[in-house]
């Protein structure tokens, strides 16, 4: 199977091999998002973080917007050129290989920035913010959907949450969250905090199709039955606490630069 063997065995890799990337909330927070950055056919959009490109891709054919999304992994940037490429809005998507903490573009490029579930695995969070705002033209919005925690947290969980993934997610709370976009210069920003709900996160999987679930499937069966280093790497990950989300939650924020 193709790329297979140059597989790293770390979660983002993973996903992006397997072809599907995920934030809290599903699909239907992302588009609570993109309501509240107030996107239409006329925005430049940034998505910084964008993972199998399944949001920039909707925002394509569903606004007929232009978007350019971005992501530290070659692997991701990949898929979500498959992705513009199948869902026929490669002319309006430009997919690049970048670090959020150091975006390749000029100041005020895009009316609207987002990310979704991308910060958190960040640790210098007031660099990307940063750089968010450096992208975004005076007068347009910077949203985010990240993770946070909405009641403090036994050590245990805070520690078992960072040493389960290679990933090493650090979750804020939504003072420190506040405090970094206002420090970054975001004015009039709007808040909404979620707690986990099942249903909510259900709608993650409307923003794939029956073809990239079955190809999620065969390809994580394929791992599974030829890859013994992926069935041990599975195996010594260990499960997340049960009371996760009595603290876990995630919050949309946006800013106006
Ligand atoms: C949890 S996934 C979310 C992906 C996508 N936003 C979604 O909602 O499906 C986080 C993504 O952030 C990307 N990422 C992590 N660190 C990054 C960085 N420094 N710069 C750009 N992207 C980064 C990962 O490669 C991954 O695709």
């Amino acid at each position: 199977m193709e790329d297979e063997k140059q597989l790293q065995l770390s979660y983002f890799e993973l996903q992006a091999y397997v072809g599907t990337t995920k934030h809290m909330g599903g699909f239907e927070t992302t588009k609570s998002l993109i309501e509240l950055c107030h996107i239409s056919q006329d925005t430049d959009v940034l998505e910084v973080g964008c993972g199998v490109g399944a949001t920039a891709c909707y925002l394509a054919k569903e606004y007929g917007c232009r978007v350019v999304g971005v992501d530290v992994s070659e692997a991701m940037v990949a898929r979500s050129n498959e992705r513009a490429q199948r869902e026929g809005v490669a002319d309006r998507v430009e997919f690049r290989v970048a670090d959020a903490q150091d975006l390749p573009f000029e100041d005020a490029n895009f009316d609207v920035v987002i990310a979704e579930s991308v910060l958190t695995f960040i640790r210098d969070k007031q660099s990307v913010v940063g750089e968010c705002v450096r992208m975004a033209r005076p007068g347009s919005c910077v949203g985010l959907n990240e993770e946070l925690w909405i009641e403090t947290p036994p050590a245990r969980v805070v520690e078992r949450v960072r040493h389960t993934w290679d990933i090493k997610p650090e979750i804020l709370t939504l003072e420190d969250w506040m405090g970094l976009l206002k420090s970054a210069g975001l004015s009039d920003i709007v808040v909404r905090p979620y707690k986990f709900d099942v249903r909510r996160e259900s709608t993650q999987i409307q923003r794939y199709r029956f073809q990239d679930m079955w190809r999620m499937f065969y390809r994580t069966l394929f791992l599974y039955i030829k890859k013994p280093s992926f069935r041990k790497y599975m195996a010594e990950r260990q499960y997340l606490p049960k009371d996760l989300f009595e603290y876990l939650g995630y919050a949309i924020f946006v800013g106006r630069r």
